[in-house]
């Protein structure tokens, strides 16, 4: 009987996208299977994240949980990756000497072998360094799992922010060739894929590689996507607004497909915390790239995310960040309370701000950006929205079930073979992150 593989995620989309492409290797070279019950598995596997504290603390837990299916059946295997295994490899091996294997972000394609060896020394199998890219050279080709997909285009970060622990967890900023990333969007495509988002920490510093030696930008990169036919739309995730270049706003303005639709995190409206942070750009460079922006897409969807409480952070501060949220009108974010990393720069910083006053700050936020976001739908009532059908409602068995471009869920009565497909809907009704409507138009091609 096949072996079978239980896969824990947490953290960004670009551990959903490595947990995915881990799971297709495993299949592949030693034929395990996934199952969705940790007592069933013969290897389990935890993908951490360490953005934001407790990550050490959770990944424990965990394993004393995990340790118990592993006491009963002692042949059972316990890994553990991704961004805290980078960061506190041996600090797990020390705590947790009962753990198979440990590997990071950057290592992943070696698990056969990790694996393989584990089983014979009965001991830690560990491996956490930086091979450069060579992992996606060792990954076999992606499954598509619907109409849409992750394509990872980069890893790693250079930007340094002084609160951040990802350049020490995912290494330096490495950029997959061009030609690697259309041949696994090709691959993808011919699967039904409809959709693509492209993954990185910065993907508007992307500088591909081509066959010629030329180097692309992530415009670029858009527009060779946006070639395909049945490729209907394009998202990126996530990018930094020092490196938001004239290609890029380019491509808003030409590649239709582009979704109307941009996440570009701030942080903070202060200019005094964003210097802090050590950004590299001003509250006012940011809303001079959104203006421009929305000379070209009117109705564009600004989403961003934001940190409450970073050490210094005065009432001003913050009030500027509340102005500039109104200002540019942003859809829903994501906030966060400031946490202090080990290791990172801004460790060094009294935690100034006291725990109740952040958690006021960002309940202040969070209601702003709600009512924001509940506008934003309102608004989309009487409008034609193009939807990406994902399936059939699970409420309603006669409606479908689609995404908006601005990441509304859209639901509407329409019959399940046009799942996978795009179609145009008129807004009817609306809540702050759901949108209801009637079908206009079917899709051009099927
Ligand atoms: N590369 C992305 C961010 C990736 S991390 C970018 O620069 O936009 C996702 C988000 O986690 C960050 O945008 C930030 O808002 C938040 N974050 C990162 N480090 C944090 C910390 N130490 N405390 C609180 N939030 C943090
Ligand atoms: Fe972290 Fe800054 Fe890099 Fe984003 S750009 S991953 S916040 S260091
Ligand atoms: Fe977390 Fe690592 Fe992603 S720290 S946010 S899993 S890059």
């Amino acid at each position: 009987m096949a072996k079978q593989v239980y896969i824990e995620t947490w953290g960004c989309q670009m551990n959903t996208y490595d947990s995915k492409r881990m799971l297709e290797l495993l299949h592949t070279v030693l034929d395990y299977i996934p199952t969705e019950d940790p007592a069933a598995a013969d290897l389990l596997i935890m993908n951490t994240c360490s953005i934001r504290e407790k990550a050490e603390e959770k990944v424990f837990s965990c394993l004393g949980r995990w340790r118990k299916l592993k006491d009963k059946r002692p042949e059972v295997l316990l890994a553990v990756g991704g961004c805290v295994a980078s960061q506190e490899g041996s600090v797990i091996q020390q705590r947790a000497p009962y753990v198979d294997i440990i590997f990071g972000p950057q290592t992943l394609h070696r698990l056969p072998n990790l694996i393989l060896e584990a089983q014979t020394k009965h001991g830690l199998a560990m491996d956490i360094s930086f091979p450069a890219i060579e992992k996606f050279d060792n990954l076999p080709t992606p499954k598509a799992e619907g109409p849409c997909a992750l394509v990872s285009i980069q890893e790693g970060c250079n930007k340094y922010c002084k609160y951040c622990i990802v350049p020490f967890t995912r290494g330096e900023e490495v950029n997959r060739p061009l030609d690697d990333v259309l041949s696994e969007v090709m691959s993808l495509t011919e699967q039904g894929v409809r959709e693509i988002t492209l993954l990185g920490q910065n993907v508007n510093a992307y500088r591909g590689v081509m066959h010629n030696g030329e180097i692309a930008t992530l415009g670029i990169l858009i527009a060779y996507i946006a070639a395909i036919p049945t490729i209907g739309r394009i998202r990126f995730y996530t990018s930094h607004p020092t490196e938001f270049d004239d290609t890029l706003l380019q491509a808003y303005g030409e590649i239709p497909q582009l979704a109307n639709h941009l996440h570009l995190p701030i942080q903070s409206g202060s200019d005094a915390i964003l210097a802090a942070m050590g950004r590299g750009h001003t509250a006012l460079e940011y809303r001079a790239k959104i203006k421009a922006l929305r000379k070209l897409r009117p109705t564009l969807s600004l989403t961003s995310d934001f940190i409450i409480g970073y050490p210094g952070e005065t009432e001003k501060d913050f009030a500027d960040t509340l102005a500039l949220v109104e200002e540019l009108d942003f859809d829903h974010s994501f906030s966060f309370i400031y946490s202090q990393r080990p290791g990172t720069l801004a460790a060094a910083l009294p935690d100034d701000v006291s725990l109740e006053v952040k958690k006021h700050r960002l309940y202040r936020l969070q209601q702003q950006l709600r009512l924001q976001a509940a506008q934003h739908s309102q608004r989309m009532i009487g409008t034609q929205q193009s939807i990406l059908v994902l399936g059939v409602s699970d409420s309603d068995p006669f409606k479908l079930m689609g995404k908006t471009e601005n990441n509304r869920t859209a639901y509407f009565r329409g019959d399940s073979s046009l799942v996978g497909q795009f179609v145009t809907i008129a807004i009817t009704a609306a809540a702050p992150y759901t949108v209801e409507g009637e079908l206009v138009h079917e899709p051009a091609y099927a």
